[in-house]
């Protein structure tokens, strides 16, 4: 037998299609409150999208440790093989809104949520090791040049090269997103990256760099252009079909967990600067150590309540993991929480998809929307046993120096790992690469950012760069300044 129809209030709801009218042809009456509430609650059903990464998918799973890290790190869901830990993920798209294609050539985020004993544990990352800019300060404009343009409200290659030619940081993330990974075939086919370099601190107060990457058990898939564009017009949810339907079929998707580990001194004398997050650190110098691996077997029983109200932050850590100086991390731990107080409201982190699994205790109250508070006491210090702090949870004291300063850290070198990554390519990559930044660049109005850009390209290889000016048309002697 059906459930009865109720109001939100429980009230048992006569008619659902019908309004109440004075008399059969007249005009509606105040008192159906019912038909109000219903058109009410219609209004109020849309929350703003994030202001980034609006469009995803998400899913649930389990991170398994196979190999104890306690040596490295006193986070406990590091510690003892075997142990497992439930997790959230959401794979996301950068810049179009939350109806945009899903598969239009982009970035992707590579969210992952540890819901530890110690609490909850984000990796905000993306599907590649770098990123565009590295000082927080460039990050709207920079996301600015990826949007609409504000006058024709269209998106616009003109804006965002405009934006990297007079950006060369962004020279080694252009040359992933051009390249083959920026059309992934499926989110269970790319692999994820922590991006940023993190510290990690033992029970012994001893301190060490880390670095995550994510690698894909399906391998890296990618599609091509022709099937990207394809696929746009034919369903625009295609991601997030593919994940979602994979894990009804219960071909669960799984990545293994790799770290990279720096000693602290050595790090802060390696030959890049680790704090900048457009460089990555070579495996050569410091080997993967495969440390686990997640599955995804559930996906969200609900989609707004488990997906779109999830809120990760890159400022979610738990005792032994920590940041690192990095600027664009540190810009990073106000951006999110900030932006979901506004997107979810002030108690976001008590809805339950934000919710730690270990009990939470404080002295924060109230807020809208508050819920499951008890009388407990709401002030400190006091003398009704409230809660109290743990020292052991302290961030590690760091050795600071120098005077405040417009610091420009990273302002060296763009250019060799860029053009590393151009020479790892295959042939075919290349040519695919180069044709893709024809497809784009060429269609840009003015002159000067291209021959800026293709300088840029030229600074990372000098194939590179002849390749581009001659799918351009531009002279050689331009773009060798
Ligand atoms: C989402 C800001 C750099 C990956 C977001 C959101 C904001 C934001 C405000 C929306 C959060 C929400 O409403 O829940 C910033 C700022 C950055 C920055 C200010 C630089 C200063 C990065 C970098 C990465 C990244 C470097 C990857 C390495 C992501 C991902 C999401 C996201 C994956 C989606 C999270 C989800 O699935 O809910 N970012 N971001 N962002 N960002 Fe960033």
């Amino acid at each position: 037998m059906n459930t009865k129809l109720t109001t939100n209030e429980g009230q048992t709801w006569a008619d659902n299609n019908h309004s109440q009218t004075a008399g059969e042809r007249g005009p509606i009456l105040m008192q159906d409150y019912q038909l109000l509430e219903k058109l009410a609650h219609f209004n109020r059903e849309r929350i703003p999208e994030r202001v980034v990464h609006a469009k995803g998918a998400g899913a649930k799973g389990t991170f398994k440790l196979t190999r104890d890290m306690s040596r490295y790190t006193k986070a406990d869901l590091f510690h003892g093989e075997g142990k497992q830990t439930p997790i959230l993920i959401r794979f996301s798209q950068v810049a179009g809104e939350a109806g945009y294609p899903d598969t239009l050539r982009d970035v992707r985020g590579f969210a992952l949520r540890f819901y530890t004993q110690e609490g909850n544990y984000d990796i905000v990352g993306n599907n590649t090791p770098v990123f565009f800019v590295n000082d927080p300060l460039k990050f709207p404009d920079f996301i600015h040049s990826q949007k609409r343009d504000p006058v024709t409200h269209l998106r616009t290659q003109d804006m965002q090269w405009d934006f990297w030619s007079r950006s060369p940081e962004s020279v080694h993330q252009v040359t992933y997103l051009m390249g083959d990974r920026g059309n992934p075939a499926s989110y269970r086919t790319m692999n994820g990256y922590g991006s940023h370099t993190f510290k990690w601190v033992n029970e012994h107060g001893e301190q060490f760099w880390v670095k995550y990457h994510f690698v894909s058990k399906q391998g890296v898939k990618n599609m091509t252009n022709e099937q990207a564009a394809k696929t746009a017009s034919t369903d625009t949810d295609f991601l997030i079909h593919d994940l979602y339907d994979a894990i009804e079929r219960r071909d669960y998707p799984s990545w293994t967990v790799d770290v990279q580990i720096l000693p602290y001194e050595e790090g802060l004398n390696y030959k890049y600067d680790i704090f900048d997050v457009t460089k990555t650190i070579s495996k050569k110098d410091y080997p993967r150590i495969e440390i686990g691996e997640f599955t995804l077997n559930q996906n969200p029983a609900n989609y707004f309540d488990e997906v779109e109200e999830s809120a990760f932050s890159p400022a979610n850590f738990v005792p032994g993991i920590e940041p690192s100086p990095d600027k664009l991390l540190q810009g990073r731990l106000f951006g999110y929480k900030d932006a979901e107080r506004y997107r979810l409201g002030a108690n976001y982190e008590k809805l339950p998809i934000n919710r730690p699994i270990n009990e939470v205790h404080n002295y924060e109250r109230d807020g809208f929307m508050s819920q499951g508070q008890d009388g407990s006491v709401n002030y400190e210090p006091n003398s009704l046993h409230g809660p109290v702090e743990d020292n052991s949870a302290r961030m590690h004291p760091d050795q600071l120096k120098g005077k405040t300063v417009y610091s420009k850290p990273y302002e060296t070198d763009h250019y060799s790992q860029a053009g590393d990554l151009y020479r790892l390519m295959s042939a075919d990559q290349k040519d695919r690469l180069i044709e893709t930044i024809n497809n784009t660049l060429g269609t840009v109005e003015s002159e000067q950012v291209k021959i800026l850009q293709t300088r840029q390209f030229y600074k990372a290889d000098r194939d590179y760069g002849e390749r581009v000016a001659k799918a351009l048309g531009l002279p050689l002697d331009d773009i060798r300044e």
